[in-house]
């Protein structure tokens, strides 16, 4: 059985929990969060496990194969750091850090220890977005020529992420929530790419993050990508990824759904191939068995950090 700590338990660390606590070779046996109320809370739905509000203490005391790191973007440097130097297997949430220098920082020290490091991007397992690329590698778009990027919300932050950090500059804004899974599925599925020009604006608000961004990025062969993110605006959240070719035009919607057709055709929903279905925490499982897994490890985080921070900088 693999023992897992996990550090930080909102949003995004309560959604793993039933995911590590249901698979038959995980159990989570330590939880950690600065807030003692909400770890207490979170214990009830957790058999046996230890709690802390200080995640160095629950590194020294608690015996784990793999620790989920899943606190806002401005500590994962930090205490990723001190995981690491316990020699224990890291999972941690994207982005990787707060900047390049610090994404490089937790690269360099993963791969002196030696240890499993990997990252949530969830667009590497699901049904949609690995069809999405599988159709693209089929070659169903041709020869490309654009990628475009929309990342459309009528309110940021989101009404399920309610928190005092993802609508700030500082460690915050849709272009580093949003538009990192996307970076890192362009660097997967096209390559590596650098920023052109762009065009940030912002609210009144001094330490509020961007509310529109309009970013030209290419890739190595030159072909232009666009991001298009907007916010406060009327309508429907929208995040559409599209890749247009010489033979046919294929979209990833709002993260799961696929829609596509060929030069002088209708564009139509076209269906996922639910076989291709995967699951985080089984490839965790298998990579720390040794066996072939799909992870996306700490130098994939580093290299789309450097696209972040090109474009927020
Ligand atoms: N993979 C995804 O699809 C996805 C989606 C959204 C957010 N995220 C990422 O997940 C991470 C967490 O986001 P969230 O929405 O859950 O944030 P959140 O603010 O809801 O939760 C963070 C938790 O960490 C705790 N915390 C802060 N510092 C701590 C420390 N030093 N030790 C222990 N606990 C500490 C906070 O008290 C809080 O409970 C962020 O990095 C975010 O970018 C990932």
């Amino acid at each position: 059985m693999i023992k897992v700590g996990i550090i930080g338990l909102g949003a995004i660390g309560q959604r793993l929990i039933p995911l590590f606590s249901n698979h038959p070779e995980t159990k989570i046996v330590a939880i950690c969060d600065t807030l003692q109320e909400r770890v207490q809370e979170i214990s009830r739905q957790i058999d046996s496990v230890k709690t802390y509000s200080n995640h160095n203490e629950m590194l020294e005391k608690t015996d784990l194969d793999l620790v989920y790191v899943t606190v806002p973007p401005k500590y994962h440097h930090a205490v990723v750091s001190d995981v690491i130097a316990k020699g224990i297997n890291v999972l941690c949430e994207k982005p990787l850090a707060n900047s390049s220098e610090e994404a490089l920082s937790l690269y360099s020290q993963v791969k002196e220890k030696g240890i499993l490091n990997a990252m949530n991007f969830p667009l590497n397992y699901n049904a949609g977005s690995k069809s999405f690329a599988a159709l693209i590698k089929a070659g169903y778009v041709g020869k490309l020529r654009r990628i475009e990027l929309k990342m459309h919300f009528p309110n940021w932050p989101r009404l399920w992420q309610q928190n005092d950090w993802v609508a700030t500059k500082e460690q915050g804004g849709y272009v580093l929530e949003v538009g990192v899974h996307y970076i890192q599925q362009i660097q997967k599925i096209f390559g590596g790419m650098k920023v052109i020009s762009k065009n940030v604006q912002y609210p009144a608000d001094p330490i509020a993050s961007e509310n529109g961004i309009i970013a030209l990025l290419e890739l190595e062969d030159g072909t232009p990508i666009l991001f298009d993110g907007l916010s406060q605006i009327a309508g429907e959240e929208e995040i559409k990824f599209t890749a247009f070719g010489t033979e046919g035009t294929l979209s990833l919607v709002n993260w799961a759904n696929i829609e596509g057709g060929k030069i002088g055709q209708p564009i139509q929903s076209i269906e996922t191939n639910e076989s291709l279905e995967d699951s985080l925490i089984d490839n965790l499982v298998r990579a720390l068995k040794g066996e072939e897994a799909t992870i996306i490890d700490f130098y994939e985080g580093y290299k789309a950090q450097m696209v972040l921070e090109a474009l927020r900088g």
